[in-house]
């Protein structure tokens, strides 16, 4: 850069660029060393974290303990609703999110409990415990192995089962988005510091002057700078860095942007490889001065790129793996081509949200239910040979009556749902083949940890919409699950 006729290409923006992205290990292992950080600098943002929260009721039972564990490990952002935060923090922890409610008072459900929620799952029930009381040896009969004579204590099957899961029912069908659509980064109401995701990478890093960035201006972000083309230069952008783990998409049709611009052409690239210098995916758009305007990106039609190149037998892009999203606005479009909607100098482009759109519906409501609850006073039953639930029906308080009830609840809210029935609980450690069944006639017993699992999963597969089914163990272990076989075998319910 020594050619006096060249502007004055920026040094310490160029390390800074790099070092924001982590592209030189090294610079970011001296800047530790300096400010005495010795944590890894791999503050990555997580992309399953940034979709909405999973709300857990009952997160404090045998089946809801597991489910927040099992949702913590896969990434998702979870909130657990709690009666008592003392005794939920003994037992989910101190870096689970917690709620306090209570499902039988609608008054508890507030928006601090039900905001920004994707899913909830409800593993809520009355309390049953020996009649002998609450001893240690009370463990064989929540492990299944020995039977004692049961009785309901605390509040009534009709407030938990029913009217507290219809209280929360009718609280998410509040609160749940249409599930078509996913928010990726909601800037009226951004989750994470916009700083702490996306940062600029203009034209610098090949000797340009351009300079961008973005910031939070009147509840949008404000992607905002100068492009100018000198010493060869051309653009200015605002990339975020990578996710881990990164956004899954698949199952959606593409990116939704909300965006009001100045007449340019942008481009907004979608990345799953995570080098700094790799193949991009890209789809070009032209804004409207001062208007608001949705932008739709299909996967389908983005251009796969390596530094604006075409390129021409690349693989089309992996949804499931999203690692990074950048915004630019360039003097090129492709191969060499000029953006036809390009004048240098100042730009600004102010955003609302980045949705992904088109998505497969996915249930929203998973209830843990019970097999048995369709078997009192059907006619042909015998009640010898039934389950204590079913047999002492009556002496619990119609316990399965009114879990029914609360069934039916979910049934005809008309938000997406998977109703699980699942036959004895057991405290063993899982990992057996599953039997699903309809029409309510099976008995055996299954493990905590495999209900966890299933409703899990069931928040992931298209195909267990509105399905209403029991579950037992098999005598094998299984090595592994094909849920989605296991899913669409099955009868979605008559609405
Ligand atoms: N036991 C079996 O063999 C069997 C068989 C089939 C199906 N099921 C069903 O499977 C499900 C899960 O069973 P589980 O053993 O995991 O249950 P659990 O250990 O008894 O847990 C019940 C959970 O519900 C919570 N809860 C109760 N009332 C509430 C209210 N009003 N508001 C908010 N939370 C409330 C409890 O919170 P606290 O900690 O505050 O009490 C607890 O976290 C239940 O629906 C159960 O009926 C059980």
């Amino acid at each position: 850069m020594t050619d006096k006729n060249r502007s004055q290409w920026d040094l310490k923006r160029f390390v800074e660029t790099l070092t924001y992205f982590e592209v030189v290990p090294l610079i970011n292992w001296i800047q530790d060393l300096f400010q005495g950080r010795t944590k890894d600098h791999q503050n990555q943002p997580s992309g399953a974290k940034q979709v909405g929260v999973i709300l857990v009721a009952g997160a404090t039972g045998g089946v809801g303990k597991r489910v927040v564990r099992r949702l913590v490990e896969q990434g998702y952002r979870v909130r657990s609703l709690v009666r008592d935060i003392e005794k939920a923090r003994t037992i989910l922890g101190d870096q689970v999110d917690l709620v306090v409610a209570d499902i039988t008072q609608p008054e508890t459900l507030t928006p601090l409990v039900m905001a920004n929620i994707q899913a909830v799952i409800c593993c809520t029930a009355v309390r049953v415990q020996p009649k002998e009381g609450d001893t240690p040896e009370r463990e064989k009969y929540y492990q299944g192995v020995k039977f004692y004579q049961p009785e309901i204590v605390g509040d009534t099957p009709e407030n938990v089962e029913y009217r507290g899961v219809k209280n929360l029912v009718e609280a998410a069908a509040k609160y749940l988005p249409t599930s078509e659509d996913q928010i990726l980064f909601d800037f009226t109401n951004p989750s994470t510091e916009i700083k702490n995701i996306w940062g600029a990478v203009d034209d610098i890093v090949m000797g340009g002057v351009s300079e961008s960035n973005i910031q939070l201006v009147e509840n949008t972000a404000l992607f905002a700078g100068n492009v100018s083309t000198a010493n060869s230069g051309g653009f200015a952008s605002v990339r975020t860095k990578n996710f881990s783990p990164a956004f899954n998409l698949s199952g959606y049709e593409g990116i939704e942007l909300r965006v009001k611009g100045d007449g340019q052409r942008y481009k907004f690239f979608l990345r799953t490889d995570t080098r700094w210098d790799g193949v991009g995916f890209s789809y070009s758009f032209d804004t409207i001065a001062n208007t608001w305007i949705n932008v739709r990106i299909p996967f389908a039609d983005l251009t796969p790129v390596f530094r604006a190149k075409i390129l021409q037998n690349s693989p089309p892009i992996d949804t499931s793996q999203v690692s990074s999203f950048q915004l630019m606005l360039s003097k090129f479009e492709y191969d060499g081509q000029l953006n036809p909607h390009f004048s240098p100098g100042g730009f600004a482009l102010q955003l609302e949200s980045i949705k992904a759109y088109g998505g497969e519906n996915l249930p929203q409501f998973i209830l843990v239910s019970s097999a048995g609850v369709t078997r009192p006073g059907r006619p042909g039953i015998n009640l010898e040979e039934e389950p204590p639930a079913v047999r002492l029906n009556d002496e619990l308080g119609g316990i399965l009556t009114w879990k029914l009830k609360g069934e039916d609840s979910v049934r005809a809210s008309g938000i997406p749902y998977t109703i699980i029935r699942p036959c004895a609980l057991t405290e063993e450690a899982g990992g057996k083949s599953f039997i699903f069944e309809q029409g309510d006639n099976i008995r055996g017993k299954i493990s905590r940890e495999d209900v966890a699992e299933i409703c899990v999963q069931a928040l992931k597969q298209p195909q267990a919409c509105n399905l209403t089914f029991e579950v037992k163990e098999g005598e094998n272990r299984a090595s592994s699950v094909e849920w989605q076989k296991l899913f669409s075998q099955l009868q979605p319910d008559k609405q």
